[in-house]
């Protein structure tokens, strides 16, 4: 599946836009809501690194923070060679989210890697007292 030159040239923004002076890995990413919209998000690292946030995090802040609460596509770019693949606990940020056939692009800035459905990120999630929105 190709994601739209729109949503690629977001997270490219994004990546470049990245806080990373601890890891070096810049990651961009970008969220489409239900509305249509895309919200994008970029690393934020901290000096203590526990603090620092995931490029997913922040794209998902972005589109709660605009009164959304559906994502309807995921794309997360690193510039590589590492894949880029949202981490475990950015699974669990974006299952909030996104149901089981939402489309997840893993790219590098001139391409589209992979495309899966997030359901094959995290199956058997946990979702206790989840409002199923
Ligand atoms: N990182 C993300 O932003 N998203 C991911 O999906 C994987 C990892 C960030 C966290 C940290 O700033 C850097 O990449 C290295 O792990």
């Amino acid at each position: 599946m190709s994601a739209d030159p729109e949503m690629l040239a977001l997270a490219r923004q994004m990546m470049a836009r990245a806080y990373a002076p601890y890891s070096n890995f810049h990651v961009g990413a970008a969220v489409r809501g239900a509305n249509g919209k895309l919200y994008g998000g970029c690393n934020v690292e901290n000096s203590a690194y526990p603090v620092g946030n995931c490029a997913e995090a922040s794209a998902i802040s972005a589109m709660v923070a605009d009164g959304q609460a559906r994502i309807t596509e995921v794309l997360v770019m690193t510039p590589g060679p590492d894949m880029p693949s949202p981490c475990g606990s950015c699974r669990q940020r974006l299952r909030e989210f996104a149901a089981e056939d939402v489309p997840v692009h893993m790219a590098f800035p001139d391409r589209i890697l992979k495309t899966v459905k997030f359901g094959e990120l995290l199956p058997y999630a946990f979702v206790h007292g989840h409002p199923g929105n």
